[in-house]
């Protein structure tokens, strides 16, 4: 009896600690006050990027995207971030899954607030 109890909150218990969490949740509250880009930007790039983007760049990219300023140079200059926010065929990273909103969120942020490196 004791021990049908106990199984009974396990269950009551595990179920009420996931009943909140959901894929929204993960993924689109990423909140950073101050999004700079040692802290954020560039695992974003390092992950998704530099595959084609290297220094020097693979596959047909223009440019490197390594550094702070190659990545603030392609913000101002090279539309990074309406490549990341297309939703045709023109999408970065060329021929992949557009990028979580979220992490497109991060970028529209870091440019709002003025491109801050670290
Ligand atoms: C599979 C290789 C590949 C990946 C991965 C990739 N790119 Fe590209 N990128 C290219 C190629 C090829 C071009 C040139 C053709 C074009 O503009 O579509 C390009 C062009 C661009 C341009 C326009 C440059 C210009 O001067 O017109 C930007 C901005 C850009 N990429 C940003 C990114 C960002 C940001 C990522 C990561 C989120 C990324 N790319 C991932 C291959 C890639």
């Amino acid at each position: 009896m004791k021990r049908t109890y106990l199984i009974y909150i396990l269950i009551l218990t595990a179920f009420y600690s996931c009943s909140y969490v959901n894929e929204d949740d993960l993924t689109e509250d990423i909140m950073v006050d101050d999004v700079t880009y040692e802290d954020n930007i560039k695992t974003i790039i390092d992950s998704n990027c530099i595959s084609c983007h290297s220094n020097p760049p693979t596959n047909g990219a223009p440019m490197a995207l390594t550094t702070y300023d190659n990545v603030r140079d392609a913000v101002e200059n090279r539309n990074l971030i309406g490549r990341i926010s297309a939703t045709d065929a023109s999408v970065m990273p060329a021929g992949g899954q557009r990028l979580p909103q979220s992490i497109i969120d991060l970028v529209i942020q870091w440019e709002a607030e003025g491109l801050i490196e670290n």
